[in-house]
């Protein structure tokens, strides 16, 4: 039989001195918890023994009052699984509850949340990105994902774990996993870095509110790739950063752009081996020139190398802060995209004179990373999993990019321009003369998350397209995905469409 799990006591007060019997007091303190929806229906309360236990008081009235609740049906009880809030009881749904509990204390809207909190409101969660549709940004081929390997590390793991698994640890992280993404690093990246130089993180989401906490005060100006990664510009406006959008072209982030709008920018984010959302590499001569900026105006660059490892037509590009002679770059990495999201481990590459200052900084936000997952995956690098892990899904990815590619020109044809096929796990399409956020939010009803390119722009003159993502989409499943989008892209009101519509009405 199942074991009755064990209730948590709620909230009783007992007035030892006032005129009301302990038996009452005991049967008003459920009603009234029940009525107001603090105990909810099938919600397992404590047996009379805890009860009488926790409150200390003796055993008859916690058996008189459980008697009571059960005559009045209040309670349930069944011989094995214990005593419940009535199942038959109304249940409202969270939603509506939420509501009242909103509506009832802040009738005029709630006054006095912080502008930074206010101004990361842009990160909401829209329709293209609800779900698990064709072309979600993103997602990894997790059918290929090694889990029985995984699995027996995670076991391991958490059968042999001993006491140093279980306390605080070091706020930049775990010795051995550090010590393996630098061997990584510097083998794979041309990254120039020692194991004490790594700070694990939740992400590269942390990554930057981190570094923006120790080199940024509030005001400061900061270079952002135009179009760029939408999360990051949340992550500045929560720091109360400002963020001068700088255009991107054909060779990456155009350096004199930056300088004519605002020289004295304190930062610049950049996404050099493979730009997002237009996967350009950033050329060796604007490498050159942002370096040369960073370098006379005392900037720090913050290079995010989120999905790099996954380079099909020559072999991955080196990183930015290799070249970087004069510690201005912080290197920035994730396990998102190369292992899976939910892990939510990423790394800080951090100048030897600042590790001090990332240290203190990360004990004051969250004390460090949690253990367990690092010591998981310090095994997996370093027993050639993660290496063969990249190399299979690089092969994978490739493939299922090419079939991406040949599906789009043969269903819409050359008049679209697909950029960013040199890596990673998503293209871009540009289109002329569509409204895209309308386009997405109607595919969005189909169970296609397309990612308006409009999104990923600070300022309104936005080109038109879409970011599709294929990491999850299996080869077999994308001419069918690519015929719906087709079929939305019709749908487009073709007075808006002229040069596309007449090829798609074909
Ligand atoms: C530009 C960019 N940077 C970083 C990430 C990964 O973020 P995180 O490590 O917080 O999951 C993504 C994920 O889509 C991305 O597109």
């Amino acid at each position: 039989m199942k074991k009755v799990s064990s209730a948590v006591l709620p909230v009783i007060t007992i007035d030892r001195k006032g005129p009301k019997s302990l038996q009452r007091q005991v049967c008003e303190a459920f009603r009234t918890a029940i009525l107001n929806g603090t105990l909810r229906p099938g919600q397992r309360v404590p047996s009379t023994r805890i009860l009488s236990a926790e409150l200390a008081i003796s055993r008859i009235p916690a058996l008189n009052a459980y008697a009571q609740l059960l005559a009045e049906g209040y309670f349930q009880s069944r011989v094995g699984a214990g005593t419940r809030v009535s199942l038959s009881l109304p249940n409202q749904s969270a939603s509506s509850r939420l509501g009242r509990v909103h509506h009832a204390t802040h009738p005029a809207g709630r006054r006095g949340v912080a502008k930074r909190a206010s101004a990361c409101s842009s990160i909401k969660n829209p329709p293209w990105r609800r779900g698990w549709g064709a072309f979600a940004v993103g997602q990894v081929g997790l059918d290929q994902f090694p889990f029985s390997v995984w699995n027996r590390l995670v076991t391991l793991h958490s059968r042999n774990a001993g006491a140093k698994s279980f306390d605080y640890g070091n706020p930049l992280g775990s010795k051995d996993l550090r010590e393996a993404i630098a061997v990584y690093l510097r083998t794979a990246r041309d990254v120039r870095c020692e194991a004490e130089q790594i700070m694990i993180v939740s992400g590269s989401q942390q990554a930057l509110h981190i570094s923006t906490q120790v080199l940024l005060d509030p005001g400061d100006q900061v270079w952002m790739e135009e179009p760029g990664y939408r999360f990051a510009r949340s992550v500045f406006a929560l720091d109360s950063c400002r963020v001068v959008p700088v255009p991107v072209d054909k060779e990456g982030l155009n350096v004199a752009a930056g300088l004519k709008r605002c020289r004295k920018a304190r930062a610049a984010l950049v996404t050099p081996s493979h730009q997002y959302p237009l996967g350009v590499t950033m050329s060796a001569s604007r490498r050159l020139q942002l370096l040369d900026w960073a370098e006379s105006s005392g900037s720090w660059i913050l290079e995010d190398d989120y999905d790099s490892e996954f380079r099909y037509q020559s072999m991955p590009i080196s990183s930015l802060q290799g070249l970087d002679r004069n510690s201005r770059v912080l290197y920035i990495g994730t396990f998102s995209k190369v292992l899976f999201p939910s892990l939510r481990l990423g790394y800080i590459v951090v100048p030897v004179d600042l590790i001090e200052n990332f240290s203190a900084v990360r004990t004051a936000m969250d004390i460090g990373p949690p253990t367990f997952y690092q010591e998981v995956l310090a095994d997996f690098i370093r027993e050639g999993h993660f290496s063969r892990h990249l190399r299979r899904m690089r092969a994978l990815y490739h493939e299922r990019q090419s079939a991406l590619i040949d599906s789009i020109r043969h269903e819409l044809g050359r008049e679209f321009e697909i950029t960013g096929e040199q890596a990673g796990m998503h293209l871009c399409l540009t289109l002329k003369g569509i409204r895209d956020r309308e386009v997405a939010e109607r595919a969005a009803r189909q169970n296609l998350c397309l990612v308006p390119l409009s999104s990923s722009y600070a300022s309104g003159a936005a080109r038109q397209g879409f970011i599709l993502g294929f990491g999850s989409m299996t080869v077999e499943r994308i001419p069918h995905a690519v015929r719906k989008l087709r079929n939305v892209l019709r749908g487009a009101d073709s007075s808006r469409i002229p040069m596309t519509a007449a090829r798609l009405r074909r």
